[in-house]
């Protein structure tokens, strides 16, 4: 009974700290000697992965990437975020090339981790009511995040984790070529229009993303999930939501 409680307890105190997923059936020994080194290999020919760049040359190396299923080929052979060992999944963006709105989230939560898509749990949930209340479907809008691997205990991504996966958001954005951004929630907002103040004072104000493909009309908005947890901001929501409606008809009356 005893060892059944200090079991449990064990349970819980590793649930505070964030470990909430299992991502491997046999523990691991930390404790076990390191395995031995193998004598040096003489070097191997270069072959076609994905090496690790820094930020600005994979930049520069995506540029060429011109759709959608090869960039997310890259994403998958990509190993220069640390949030990928840790996910189940990688969550690329989804919708359709072209379509008028584009909305970025800040990172997949448990639910987009097991099925590999965004937006998919109670926040999706609300997205699509959102969506639905100014006449789109959630298949009409491309949806995407800021990094593509659910951090651990859904803790807010790290400048770098962000800036790591930045050159894939900028690529999406190029190739969706979407007339209006939606930013949901202060990660999405701070880092694409590199802002510093935080989303109370960015939310319902255009802002312009100069993007690869051309400038974009921005809006900064609340995120769904902080909406489900502060109901009463949704009248804000809401005027962000209309004045996207607006700037949508206003180029297709
Ligand atoms: N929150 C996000 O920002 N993105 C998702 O995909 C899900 C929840």
């Amino acid at each position: 009974m005893i060892e059944r409680d200090a079991l449990l307890a064990a349970l819980e105190w590793q649930l505070a700290a964030g470990v909430d997923e299992v991502v491997g059936f046999e523990p691991a020994n930390r404790l076990a000697p390191p395995p031995q080194r193998k004598a040096p290999t003489p070097p191997a020919p270069r072959v076609a992965t994905m090496p690790v760049y820094p930020e600005s040359v994979l930049a520069q190396d995506l540029a060429g990437v011109c759709d959608l299923d090869a960039l997310r080929a890259l994403l998958l052979d990509f190993d220069g975020c640390a949030l990928k060992k840790t996910a189940t999944n990688t969550v690329f963006g989804e919708g359709p090339v072209g379509a008028r709105l584009m909305i970025i989230g800040e990172a997949p939560g448990a639910d987009e981790d097991r099925q590999g898509r965004p937006f998919v749990g109670p926040s999706g949930r609300l997205l699509e009511q959102m969506l639905a209340a100014i006449g789109l479907a959630r298949e009409e809008v491309y949806i995407a995040n800021t990094v593509y691997w659910r951090p651990p205990g859904n803790r807010t991504p790290s400048a770098e984790e962000v800036e790591a996966c930045r050159p894939f958001i900028d690529r999406q954005i190029a190739l969706v070529g979407p007339e209006v951004l939606m930013l949901a929630g202060g990660a999405a907002a701070k880092t694409l229009l590199g802002a510093t103040e935080g989303i109370m004072r960015l939310r319902g104000r255009w802002r312009v993303l100069a993007g690869q493909g051309g400038p974009v009309d921005a809006m900064p908005t609340f995120h769904p999930a902080f909406l489900l947890r502060s109901p009463a901001r949704k009248r804000e929501a809401w005027l962000d939501l209309l004045a996207i409606r607006a700037r949508l008809e206003s180029a297709h009356p």
